[in-house]
């Protein structure tokens, strides 16, 4: 690392306050990345910073509010700072910053500098001018290079599991959604800088990968071949290195499960038993409107043939209720749907309006107590179903990568192929490590195991699911 030894103020202490989505968490690693060398070094509280990023999300209701008032207990940490004669920078990154900039620019002089999804690579360049400036810098382009072509080799590996961002940005435009107008058009990683990347994250000692985009299975990177690669076509490459045990990816939309990608499930030994597919509603009527594009019916199907190459495979979802217009009937279809589907876990939301989005000027707005309603009597079948899922389990070898060290002595929580956690007493040797451990209790979010005798270790799969 570079250090300009004459500034006296090196190192300077950098704090992010990551809000959001996994992807929000990937960036803020490479930010801090792409600090480093300016001699920026992660601290765990905005006090006495010398650089604050709020690396924001505009999924959630009031998203914007919250950055404000977190801005608005910034500022005095900032005035100190000024007292002292000290400069603290404040910059609100993300899919906020993306949104609202022109707005915060007005509303909050606090903000130092602004700066989209999209171009954080010239936080560097940025963060050097606002330095030199008064009055908000502001970079929330859609440019025409990528950011990733920008960012630093060397990246800080924490733990065996990690992120890899490779695919951003949707066309899809559900009518609920800020996506793609926050992120962007879909754009995808070419698949050499990938593997690249994933290799190097493997010699660091990560053993898990998952890839990372808004809408991840619609990957089609430049493949060095000059074709396009699939997503399935990606993880079969990534699956030959050699130390990733492990590949998991998220999120997906129904319509891009393709056919290989599917088969994938059925012969990628790394590949993971676990598919974050979201469908939001089990209503016909209500998918249109959202304009998923797929019925009900063609979601089940798909889960058929997706359990049909991988029976073992633990589900999961997103679901909205109380969209516009959703009707008793709607969400009677959606409790329908999560009752012949069965997932291993799920989210779900109630429908809030993002401006900007078709949904949200539309008619027949649902009552608030009627969604409050409606989200309690769907989680409640959601959380009987992971239950259920986690007992289902019990009994089984499965291989568990230890990913942190438990509260208690010599404990360790590790992570099934099914995403479970596990708590399990083992030697810290194995942190890092995937061994083989037996499932022996079930609890609401996790499990209890133990190490399993390697000795003629086989993986055993859960038995099938109960309802
Ligand atoms: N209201 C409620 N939930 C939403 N989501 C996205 N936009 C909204 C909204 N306007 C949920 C969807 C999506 C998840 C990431 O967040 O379920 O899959
Ligand atoms: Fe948003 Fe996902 Fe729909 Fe894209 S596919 S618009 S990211 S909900």
């Amino acid at each position: 690392m570079k250090r300009h030894h004459s500034d006296p103020r090196l190192p300077r202490k950098l704090y992010i306050k990551t809000y959001g989505c996994q992807m929000n968490v990937y960036d803020s690693g490479r930010m801090a990345d792409l600090l480093a060398p300016l001699g920026y070094e992660a601290t765990d509280a905005p006090d006495g910073a010398d650089l604050v990023i709020l690396n924001t999300c505009h999924i959630r209701e009031k998203a914007a509010e919250k950055v404000y008032s977190e801005l608005g207990r910034l500022r005095p940490l900032k005035e100190e700072a000024a007292e002292r004669g000290d400069q603290m920078l404040i910059a609100v990154a993300g899919c906020v910053a993306q949104a609202e900039s022109q707005e915060m620019r007005r509303r909050a002089p606090v903000v130092d500098l602004i700066v989209g999804p999209q171009t954080y690579h010239r936080l560097p360049e940025l963060v050097a001018r606002a330095h030199r400036s008064t009055g908000a810098v502001l970079d929330t382009d859609f440019p025409a290079e990528s950011k990733f072509d920008h960012l630093p080799e060397t990246q800080a590996v924490e733990g065996p599991s990690a992120f890899l961002s490779v695919q951003e940005g949707c066309d899809k435009f559900c009518t609920f959604c800020v996506v793609p107008y926050t992120r962007g058009a879909e754009f995808s990683r070419p698949g050499e800088a990938v593997l690249t990347e994933a290799r190097r994250l493997v010699g660091a000692g990560v053993r898990e990968i998952t890839l990372l985009g808004q809408n991840v299975n619609a990957y089609h990177g430049e493949g060095p071949d000059g074709r396009d690669w699939t997503l399935a076509r990606l993880i079969r490459k990534l699956a030959e290195i050699d130390g990733l045990d492990r590949i998991r990816y998220t999120t997906s939309h129904p319509r891009d499960m393709d056919d290989d990608l599917i088969a994938a499930h059925g012969e990628v030994d790394a590949l993971m038993p676990y598919l974050h597919l979201p469908v939001q509603s089990g209503s016909d009527t209500i998918l249109k409107a959202m304009n998923r594009r797929h019925t009900a019916d063609d979601y089940r199907r798909l889960i058929d043939r997706i359990r049909h190459a991988r029976p073992d495979i633990a589900m999961s979802g997103d679901f909205i209720v109380g969209f516009p217009g959703e009707s008793d009937a709607d969400f009677a279809d959606t409790l329908r749907l999560v009752t012949d589907v069965t997932y291993a876990s799920a989210f779900s939301f109630k429908y809030s309006a993002r401006p900007g989005t078709p949904a949200s000027t539309a008619g027949q707005q649902v009552d608030d107590a009627v969604k409050s309603d409606r989200l309690a009597a769907l989680q409640q079948i959601l959380d009987a179903q992971q239950v259920a899922f986690n007992h289902a389990t019990v009994g089984c070898q499965a291989p568990a990568l230890f990913e942190r060290i438990g509260r208690r002595p010599e404990q360790m929580v590790g992570r099934t192929p099914w995403l479970q956690a596990v708590y399990v007493e083992a030697p810290l040797q194995l942190l890092g490590q995937i061994a083989p451990v037996t499932l022996v209790e079930a609890n609401a979010k996790s499990l209890t195991g133990i190490l399993a005798d390697t000795a003629g270790d086989t993986m055993q799969q859960p038995a099938e699911q109960v309802a």
